[in-house]
């Protein structure tokens, strides 16, 4: 029997860490110290080539010895074989020019490691702030000329709704009306207008800015207490102001679990779940900066949505702490071609003052 053809597979990165050399796939997540004559090998499938003709360029080990690298290469994702089902290729390939950079950074962030206790966390930054204090929060010019600015105008509804808005760890057990939501969509996701881009078609325009009108983000919201809606999990259909029911269910333990060691979210009626369509921008951007942009929307977004939950008089929040995987799994997305970036949710305020955000404001 013929050997298979295989293939080095197209995201590769090598870096020293601890004094070893790495290479690291990031589209699969794998790692190996890479030791001679590993680096070879892998030059050598620079293109699809069959194993006998790697061993015959390498004459200085044996071919047994040869054999059996490349086939942990092959198990660890580092090669990859002609006939292997297009589904096992990598999603990530279609990045193009978006690679390393974008790449190597958005799938080396997935999941991050939470603690389950955040008291944990607390504790140890407390020991580290004793010998090694934070860095200021403020920046200041010492000795620069300095320009009092008059008073701020802070009277009106706009600057009030700013001023409000906080991040809520505490709901009332009350649900949050469809009405209320409704209203939270449209003014956070929904196409208001059109664009007309010579050449590219009609972009959306939305409440919120876009770099080159590309809109990436989709929202899916898991209503759990919403009067007047069923529960489940819902995608927002921005052009056409409809919810999608994709799931039934309150979905409980599972919503809390996309939210890893925030037990002050679990009673939250809503959390909006915002992912980004990435060939959307990689169509017309084709450098990784552009990664940044969607990013930079994201948040964009999520402060729409917190400030028109704070003029609604509702509690939002916002979170990263994100058990993406998990996400998109139960979304049906790849976390390639769409992924989920950040969440934010919604619920009623607490009658009781006692449990509301504090801070103190200047004076
Ligand atoms: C990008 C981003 C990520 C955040 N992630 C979390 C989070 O994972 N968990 C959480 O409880 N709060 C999260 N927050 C909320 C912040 O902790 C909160 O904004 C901060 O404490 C300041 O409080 P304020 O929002 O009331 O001004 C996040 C905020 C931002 C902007």
């Amino acid at each position: 029997m013929r050997e298979p053809l295989l293939r080095r597979h197209a995201c590769i990165v090598a870096y020293w860490q601890e004094g070893e050399l790495i290479f690291e796939n990031y589209a699969t997540r794998t790692r190996i110290v890479a030791r001679p004559p590993a680096p070879d090998i892998l030059h050598l499938f620079g293109r699809w080539r069959r194993p006998e003709a790697v061993i015959a360029r390498l004459p200085d080990y044996t071919a047994s010895s040869l054999r059996a690298l490349i086939a942990g290469l092959e198990r660890y994702s580092f090669l990859v074989r002609a006939d292997a089902p297009v589904h096992s290729q990598s999603q990530l390939e279609t990045w193009g020019a978006w690679n390393p950079a974008a790449g190597f950074f958005h799938m080396s962030t997935k999941d991050g490691r939470y603690p389950r206790d955040p008291g944990v966390t607390d504790r140890r930054l407390r020991r580290k702030a004793a010998h090694s204090p934070p860095p200021a929060v403020v920046k200041r010019y010492e000795g620069a000329r300095q320009v009092p600015l008059p008073p701020a105008d802070t009277l009106g509804e706009f600057p009030q709704v700013l001023l409000a808005r906080r991040t809520w760890r505490d709901f009332s057990r009350r649900p949050i009306t469809i009405a209320e939501l409704s209203t939270l969509l449209a003014l956070t996701w929904r196409i208001q207008g059109w664009i007309d881009i010579p050449g590219q078609g009609q972009m959306p325009l939305k409440t919120s800015p876009s770099g080159g009108a590309r809109h990436p983000l989709e929202a899916y919201v898991w209503v759990r207490r919403v009067s007047g809606l069923r529960q489940g999990l819902y995608h927002y259909a921005s052009d056409s102001h409809v919810l999608e029911q994709l799931t039934t269910g309150e979905g409980g333990r599972r919503v809390v679990s996309y939210l890893p060691g925030q037990w002050w979210y679990e009673s939250a009626p809503v959390l909006v779940l915002i992912t980004a369509v990435f060939p959307r921008v990689q169509w017309k951007y084709d450098f990784p900066r552009a990664y940044r942009v969607v990013l930079a929307e994201a948040g964009h977004f999520c402060q729409t949505f917190c400030l028109t939950a704070t003029w609604l008089g509702l509690a939002p929040f916002c979170s990263m702490a994100l058990a993406d995987s998990r996400i998109e799994h139960d979304l049906r997305i790849d976390g390639v071609t769409e992924s989920v970036l950040y969440a934010a949710g919604v619920g009623k305020r607490p009658r009781d003052r006692a449990r509301r955000p504090t801070f103190r404001t200047h004076r």
